[in-house]
């Protein structure tokens, strides 16, 4: 199945039903699809994308980072769920600790572009990014021992 099919399935609002963003974010994750890492989406809100992210990524530990604690309720099986404010440098430097070597980073949370930017500085400073986007939502693909940022590029419609 395609990203945008299991995101249609789990009903998360980036799929082609909404913002139409899964198309982009499988152009950049397909070829991690099947590798061990960690990714973490700052808000899981309903819950969505998060199982959305298990089923598309069958060996990745999905960690969500969101201010509500409801969304709590959502851990389980490879989710995690921290709770905390994506604005605050206190929680991420927590984040940062508990998970040091994320290979994605996906900003889905207060789109406000302070918070996008603190949380990128301090949770990707164990590795070095591959490749960066940004929009209102931003994506940040990692990966130890690779060049600085070579594209950036708006996923705006
Ligand atoms: C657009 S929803 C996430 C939707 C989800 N990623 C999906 O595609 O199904 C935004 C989420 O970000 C959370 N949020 C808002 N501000 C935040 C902040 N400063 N820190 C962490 N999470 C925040 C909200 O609680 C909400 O759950």
């Amino acid at each position: 199945m395609t990203l945008d099919e299991i995101g249609l399935e789990y009903g998360t609002d980036k799929s082609s039903k909404g913002h139409g963003y899964l198309r982009h974010y499988e152009r950049v994750l397909a070829p991690l699809r099947n590798d061990e890492f960690t990714l973490i989406e700052i808000g899981g809100l309903n819950g969505a994308s998060l199982q959305m992210w298990q089923e598309f990524l069958p060996s990745a530990t999905i960690v969500c980072a969101d201010i509500n604690p409801n969304v709590k309720q959502f851990e389980g099986g490879r989710v995690r769920v921290e709770i905390g404010d994506s604005g605050a440098p206190e929680f991420l430097a927590q984040l940062a600790a508990r998970y040091p070597s994320p290979r994605v980073i996906l900003d889905d949370g207060s789109h406000r572009w302070d918070h996008q930017r603190i949380a990128f500085l301090k949770l990707s400073r164990c590795s070095r990014p591959a490749a960066s986007t940004s929009s209102r939502t931003c994506t940040r693909a990692t990966s130890r021992g690779s060049p600085a940022p070579t594209t950036c590029r708006s996923w705006s419609s």
